[in-house]
């Protein structure tokens, strides 16, 4: 059987476990030209909150990144065994028409996980946020929060290779002793506290470049201490995903500052995946860049995995694994 993850009903407050239940279907057959895929690694990103709000049907499995093994093809391009990921379910099998939309993932390049991990959509979406838009220097201040999450660590790691001197914020004290023993960056604080003290003691000489995952009051604080040509790259507002929150009093010191706020979506720059994926692969080869996964197991510990990591408990890209990985 295939058991699936069900969106039940839109949300009127926050994202909690009882939106969601689940199902059982026959695991499904291939048509002439279809795919079944059997799916290995599911997903857990902050964008679904979005979707989940408006976007997804209810009643539905809910839509995301998946890296599976062709079980059965009705499709030249996909001999089963082939490790494929693609846009298809939080569910054990999925049935992929004309085997639309679907990769091979070549997994001499490392875990086959990571190919919705930082060889994917989280890793391009910190370099290009990082290297394209934020554009450190040598010396510069670089700060990013979410800086244990799946993009901000990325994202910290890019910076200190260009030289920054990079300060995250995460979570916990535990998160940041991660962020700054494993992560090798120059500082972290707990961002439970108040952020502004938290960048007056990290950022004493102010900030050249913020990465921001989070937006909301952390965003506000930031603008207050703005060195001049400051670059801010846009890309999460996860603190504004349920509440909005109570809007940017500092926005004058972008004028003063001569700074740029660049919003993007990662969807504008999927092209640039052949020329970023050596590079990272390099650069975790290389013992540059340090990525964890932080993995449940199960396909019933997924709206759980999902809550949980919207309220902070992942180290690292949140993914469940709900079937044996071949590799
Ligand atoms: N622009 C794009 O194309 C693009 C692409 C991918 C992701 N994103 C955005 O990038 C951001 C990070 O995504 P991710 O996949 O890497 O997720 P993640 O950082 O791995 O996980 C989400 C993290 O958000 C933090 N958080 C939750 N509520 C918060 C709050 N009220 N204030 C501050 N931090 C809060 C938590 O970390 P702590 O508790 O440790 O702070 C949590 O672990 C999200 O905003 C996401 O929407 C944008």
């Amino acid at each position: 059987m295939n058991s699936r993850v069900i969106l039940d009903r839109r949300p009127d407050g926050p994202i909690t476990t009882d939106l969601f239940r689940f199902d059982e279907t026959t695991i499904p057959e291939p048509g002439p030209g279809d795919v079944v895929v059997r799916n290995i690694y599911l997903s857990c990103d902050p964008y679904l909150v979005g979707r989940i709000q408006t976007v997804f049907p209810v009643g539905e499995p809910v839509a995301v990144r998946v890296v599976g093994v062709v079980e059965a093809s009705a499709n030249p391009d996909f001999a089963a065994g082939t490790i494929v990921w693609g846009f298809l379910a939080w569910e054990e099998y999925s049935l992929v028409p004309g085997g639309r939309a679907l990769t091979v993932v070549d997994p001499s390049l490392g875990p086959i996980s990571h190919a919705i991990s930082v060889l994917g959509m989280p890793g391009l979406t910190a370099y290009v946020g990082s290297m394209e838009l934020g554009r450190p220097t040598p010396g510069e201040t670089f700060y990013v929060s979410s800086a244990a999450g799946a993009v901000g660590s990325v994202a910290g790691q890019l910076a200190r290779l260009a030289g920054a001197r990079v300060v995250g914020s995460a979570g916990s004290a535990a998160k940041c002793s991660h962020v700054t023993d494993v992560l090798n960056f120059d500082a972290c604080f707990d961002r439970t506290g108040p952020v502004g003290d938290g960048l007056d003691q990290h950022c004493p000489d102010g900030i050249d470049v913020y990465f921001d995952n989070v937006g909301g009051s952390t965003l506000d604080a930031v603008l207050a201490r703005l060195n001049p040509g400051a670059r801010i790259a846009i890309c999460g507002q996860i603190s504004t995903y349920v509440e909005r929150g109570d809007g940017l009093r500092n926005i004058m010191n972008m004028l003063r500052a001569r700074a740029t706020m660049t919003g993007f979506s990662i969807y504008d720059h999927t092209h640039k995946l052949p020329t970023f994926l050596p590079r990272m692969s390099k650069w975790l080869a290389d013992g540059d860049v340090v990525y964890v996964e932080d993995i449940r197991h199960g396909i019933e510990a997924v709206p759980d995995a999902f809550v949980g990591m919207l309220d902070g408990d992942n180290l690292g890209k949140r993914l469940v694994q709900v079937s044996p990985d071949p590799t």
